[in-house]
């Protein structure tokens, strides 16, 4: 029998709150261009309700996704939160339209996000506040100052970033603990490993966003052979790849739909021998 590779089911974000690795992106609960209201309301708090059924105890969401309407819907599903539950909302984005995301991270703006996010989330502190990008057109060192003051006031527990290089992290670092970093990346796009690795060094959550590429995966001929002889489905493998490559990645997969979040789940239990991790590791990056 080759040997497997073991890979850890928890990790505990700023090394106190433990999750489930394997979590859900909250994005795609929203309409078209993610804006709007979903068009099947009903199946959107199905997916939320069932996702926490299965164990599902870190969910990913932002101010920008609808925009407001990914966060109200948690609150309408999950609303009074289980304890384990960890929320990590996002602010510094505005939305002007479908598929529109300009950046404003100015601390105006942030301070008006992050009372929308507690409001519309029903909550007195955010567990998890992750920069959602850092803005050119604002110095870095007013957003951390605006993030860190936050912090000192209660409204937000944890601090995390998004599309970040290693420097961005070290310059956030003189102001807040950085507890997590999301950043794109998946089997077939490993642009950022140097932030994987650097995370992993450092304790730091990494949080890949489109794991699955968005749905539009390449490389499919290597996922599918290893799927087929594991009786699982591509993305399962993708997502378990993730679950395999380091210990410090968080999943957050993003869908609309019941039956392609249970299959999601069942990542969790796909063993990966150091042959498919080869095989997967070569697989061509964009
Ligand atoms: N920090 C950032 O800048 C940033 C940017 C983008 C996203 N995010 C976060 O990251 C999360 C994940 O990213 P993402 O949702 O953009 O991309 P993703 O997870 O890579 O892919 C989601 C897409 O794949 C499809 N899908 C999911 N499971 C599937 C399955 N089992 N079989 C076939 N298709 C499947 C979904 O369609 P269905 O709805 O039909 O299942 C959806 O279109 C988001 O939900 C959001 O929370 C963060």
């Amino acid at each position: 029998m080759a040997n497997t590779v073991s890979f850890e089911k928890t990790f505990s974000i700023g090394g106190d709150l433990t999750v489930n690795r394997l979590g859900y992106g909250a994005m795609r609960i929203t309409g078209e261009g993610i804006w709007g209201p979903p068009k099947n309301h009903n199946e959107a708090i199905r997916v939320l309700k069932r996702a926490v059924e299965l164990g599902v105890n870190f969910i990913d969401t932002a101010d920008s996704y609808g925009p407001n309407i990914s966060e109200e819907l948690i609150a309408e599903a999950l609303h009074p939160y289980s304890a384990d539950l960890v929320i990590g909302t996002k602010g510094g984005l505005l939305r002007t339209g479908p598929n529109q995301w300009p950046i404003n991270a100015h601390p105006d703006h942030l301070k008006e996000a992050l009372e929308g996010s507690l409001k519309r989330l029903k909550l007195e502190r955010i567990d998890l506040y992750q920069l959602h990008r850092i803005d050119p057109a604002v110095p870095a060192e007013e957003t951390f100052a605006f993030l860190q003051k936050a912090q000192l006031e209660g409204k937000i527990k944890h601090i995390g970033l998004s599309e970040v290089g290693v420097e961005d992290i070290i310059k956030a670092q003189e102001f807040f603990e950085v507890v997590s970093v999301q950043n794109m990346y998946s089997v077939d796009n490993r642009k950022w490993e140097d932030v994987l690795q650097f995370c992993k060094n450092h304790n730091i959550a990494f949080i890949p966003w489109y794991p699955l590429s968005g749905g539009n995966m390449r490389a499919m001929e290597v996922l599918q052979r290893i799927a087929d002889a594991k009786q699982a489905t591509v993305q399962q493998i993708a997502l378990s790849w993730l679950l395999h490559r380091a210990n410090n990645i968080l999943l957050i997969p993003g869908t609309s739909s019941v039956a392609h979040l249970e299959e999601n789940l069942k990542a969790t239990s796909i063993e990966l021998t150091e042959n498919d991790m080869q095989e997967l590791d070569s697989i061509p990056q964009v």
